[in-house]
């Protein structure tokens, strides 16, 4: 590994460590706190029969305000790093992805599994999670799509994941580095992770054809 990509990979080890950790945090604590507040306002409008009907309503209101609240600190939580990738790995993760995808209904998003379905080391499901969230977002920011399909392959030595979409594609430049200087880390970043675990990666794409990312990862022997 060049020093550039070790430097990469600490870098990137350790914004996932403190992803995980204010994820951790928003969890545990935040959503905890605003969860007390509503008790607290549900046992003053239980425990006090001179509240009007006009107080009541107002307190009623503010319960599911934090409601909302919450619901949003969930989503922030998840989209920085979903409980579930460490419990119950990559599949569950990917599945939840898709059916956001799948609440714009111009858009059919359908996961594809084939091959021997297990959990992989913690590393490559990340980072196999993480192409496929960045992936999704392009297709949302850029392709215009009505069909994305993600396919994980799990074969005995590798895990083959693809990414493709039926959108307007683009002439991805050969070189990816030189999207640094526009400021777009996205591709980039997901050839980095996929080198962190000695993997290949590449974007096919053209004009009106849509768009295929593949990450092809090894899968260690123990
Ligand atoms: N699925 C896609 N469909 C169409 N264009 C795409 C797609 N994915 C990426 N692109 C193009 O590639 C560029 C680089 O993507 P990315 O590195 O993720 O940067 P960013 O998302 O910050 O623009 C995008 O700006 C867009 O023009
Ligand atoms: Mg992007």
């Amino acid at each position: 590994m060049s020093t550039a990509q070790s430097y990469i990979t600490e870098i990137t080890r350790a914004q996932e460590a403190e992803r995980k950790r204010i994820a951790c945090e928003l969890h545990d604590e935040t959503i905890q706190d605003l969860f007390t507040v509503i008790t607290d306002i549900e046992e003053i409008i239980t425990g006090n029969d001179r509240l009007s009907a006009e107080d009541t309503r107002r307190l009623r209101c503010l319960q599911s305000t934090i409601n909302h609240v919450m619901g949003g600190i969930r989503r922030f939580c998840s989209e920085l790093r979903p409980g579930l990738l460490d419990s119950l790995g990559l599949l569950p993760s990917l599945e939840l992805l898709v059916e956001e995808m799948n609440s714009d209904e111009e858009l059919d998003c359908r996961l594809e599994i084939t091959g021997c379905q297990r959990r992989l080391p913690s590393e490559i499901e990340l980072v196999l999670f993480r192409i496929s969230q960045e992936a999704l977002r392009n297709v949302r920011k850029y392709a215009v799509a009505t069909e994305v399909i993600i396919g994980v392959d799990f074969g005995n030595r590798k895990v083959i994941l693809n990414i493709s979409d039926n959108g307007c594609g683009f002439a991805p430049d050969a070189t990816l580095e030189n999207y640094v200087h526009g400021g777009k880390l996205g591709l980039l970043g997901m050839r980095d992770r996929v080198y962190m675990v000695s993997g290949s990666f590449s974007v096919e794409s053209e004009a009106g054809k849509g768009t295929k990312i593949t990450a092809v990862i090894p899968i260690p022997s123990n």
